[in-house]
Parts: structure tokens; C-alpha cells; sequence
């Protein structure tokens, strides 16, 4: 059968194999996905040695993406705009094709998975690394009416929007850039989307936001990448201040970006619903 590989490092804690493992069963194809460690300062090395074994495909994950990107030989605009890539395609010619599946992962477990518009809503976005910048562009796409990127560090958060301030004008989307202590007093919408990409909770730190039942609507969404325990400190942050509010942690769009890889490479969208379904029941 056909090999995929998730590379990272650590990677031993990957739940990519379990899920990609049960898209082929539901899809009825046939293949092999497997944990690759590589050494941090050997990525590039790591790749040639998977295509000299016959690899398909890889997931990229922490702290390759941006390596990624740049090792390869094609990238889907998406890549390019986010400068990090966390799916390879390896071609019979030796190509790596780089794709990144996270931000549409982030808006398909949004908008179809927990159901909320993102078309004409009010978004904002904590952090400005890594993971933020994956997600911006397929955001845009979904023509929300606003997009207020909030980080710790206010000119990366100002950088990323420049980046995207072409692709923006195309969708007709306002983007704004501001500090995480300015949200506090910072002229906004009422927030429908609060969506954390910054690594906080992992570092035990709490945002200095103070009243976050000001700025988020009623019944607002709020949305941490991470999934698990690593999700709660700020998810539970937000329901402590905001009742009414929606709780998501990332684990559907983990699921969902494994979807947009697994149809990379194969062809067809595997159901998610189920996989998600058996997930949750480990990870809680
Ligand atoms: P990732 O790939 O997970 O996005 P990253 O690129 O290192 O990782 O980005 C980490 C993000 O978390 C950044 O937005 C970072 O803010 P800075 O750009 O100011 O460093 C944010 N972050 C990390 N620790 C934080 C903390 N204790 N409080 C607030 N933001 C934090």
C-alpha cells in the first residue's frame, strides 16, 4: 500500500496516524501512515530519506512547517501566504508540493461543525505566529466583515495583515492589527468569532484582556486551536467571564485538516463526523 508519514519533533504524542488510519478504512482505500521523528536541524535531510524510501505523502507538524514551505518545490498560494506548510505531496519526478490544510480545517470545523457564519462576521484573532498566520488567509475567504488580528507583540500582528492586504481588498474584508492590552479599550464591533492561536495557555499565562463579556456578542463563538487540557485555560477563561458563550476547542480542526490532506492525496474527502465522534472520547 501506498506510505504516508507525519514528521515532527516531538512526535510520538501524534493522534494523525489513528485518524488518517480510520479515513481509509472509511473510504475503503488501502495505506500505511506512520510517525517520523526528525532531528530539528535535519528536516531537509529527513525528506530526502523518506523519498529515497518510497513515500507518498507527509504531514508536517511542530517545528517544521516553516522549513517546510521553503524546502519545497511547488506551494499552493495558501503556503505562500502563511509561510508554513504542514502537507508534502512526494512526486514520481522527486517534487515536494507543499499545501497547508489548517486554516481550512480551523474554517470547516467553524462553519459546518459548530455551525457559525463566518460570511459578515465580526473575527478576532490572538496571536500572530505560526498558527495565526495559517489561518488568516482561508478566514478572509469566508468574507467576514472584519478580521482584528491581536498579538503580544502588536508589529507582527501589524506585519501579517500586511501580507494579506491584497487578498483582503479581493474578498472585501477590513483587517486591523493591535496589541493584546489594547483590546481592552480598542474601539471594536462586538465580537462574534474570538478564535485563540497564541500559545498562552501552553505557558500557564493568562491574556490581559480584563472584560471580555465587553467586546464578545452574546452568544459569540469562542474558539482555542489547541484541543484537550491544553484548551482549557483559556477556554474556561472565557465561559467564566461569558456564560452565553460557545466553547470549541481545536480538535475538530485537526480532524478537518487530516480531511484536506487525506483528499490531497487520495482523491476523496473522507466523512469526519465519526472520527471527530471517537476522538473526543479519548482526548477528554
Ligand atoms: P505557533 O506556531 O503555535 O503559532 P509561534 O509561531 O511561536 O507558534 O507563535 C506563538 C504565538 O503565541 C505568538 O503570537 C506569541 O506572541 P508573540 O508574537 O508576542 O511572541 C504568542 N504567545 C506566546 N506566549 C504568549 C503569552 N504568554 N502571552 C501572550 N501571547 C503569547
Amino acid at each position: 500500500p501506498d506510505r504516508y508519514v507525519v514528521i515532527g519533533n516531538p512526535i510520538a504524542h501524534s493522534r494523525s496516524p489513528a485518524i488518517h488510519q480510520q479515513f481509509a478504512t472509511l473510504t475503503g482505500q488501502r495505506l500505511d501512515y506512520g510517525l517520523c521523528l526528525s532531528p530539528v536541524d535535519a528536516f531537509a535531510t529527513t525528506l530526502q530519506q523518506l523519498r529515497a524510501q518510497g513515500i507518498q505523502g507527509a504531514n508536517v507538524t511542530v517545528p517544521f512547517k516553516l522549513e517546510a514551505a521553503q524546502l519545497a518545490t511547488w506551494a499552493d498560494p495558501r503556503v505562500s501566504l502563511a509561510q508554513a506548510a504542514n502537507t508534502l505531496v512526494f512526486t514520481p519526478e522527486g517534487e515536494f508540493h507543499a499545501y497547508n490544510t489548517d486554516g481550512l480545517g480551523l474554517v470547516r470545523d467553524i462553519t459546518v461543525n459548530a455551525q457559525t457564519p463566518l460570511a459578515n462576521a465580526d473575527v478576532l484573532l490572538l496571536g500572530a505566529g505560526g498558527a495565526a498566520a495559517g489561518a488568516l488567509a482561508p478566514l478572509i475567504e469566508q468574507q467576514p466583515a472584519l478580521i482584528a488580528v491581536a498579538n503580544r507583540t502588536a508589529a507582527k500582528a501589524q506585519a501579517l495583515i500586511e501580507q494579506h492586504t491584497s487578498i483582503a481588498q479581493q474578498y472585501g474584508v477590513q483587517l486591523m492589527a493591535l496589541a493584546l492590552d489594547e483590546i481592552d479599550t480598542a474601539a471594536l464591533p462586538s465580537i462574534n468569532v474570538l478564535i485563540n492561536a497564541t500559545a498562552s495557555s501552553l505557558q500557564g499565562a493568562t491574556l490581559p484582556i480584563t472584560q471580555p463579556a465587553r467586546i464578545l456578542s452574546k452568544h459569540a463563538l469562542v474558539y482555542d486551536m489547541m484541543y484537550g487540557p491544553a484548551a482549557q485555560p483559556f477556554l474556561n477563561w472565557a465561559s467564566s467571564h461569558c456564560p452565553h458563550a460557545h466553547l470549541r476547542d481545536g480538535l475538530g480542526m485537526l480532524v478537518e485538516q487530516a480531511a484536506e490532506a487525506f483528499a490531497i492525496w487520495r482523491g476523496i474527502r473522507p466523512p469526519s463526523a465519526s472520527v471527530l465522534q471517537s476522538l473526543r472520547h479519548e482526548v477528554d
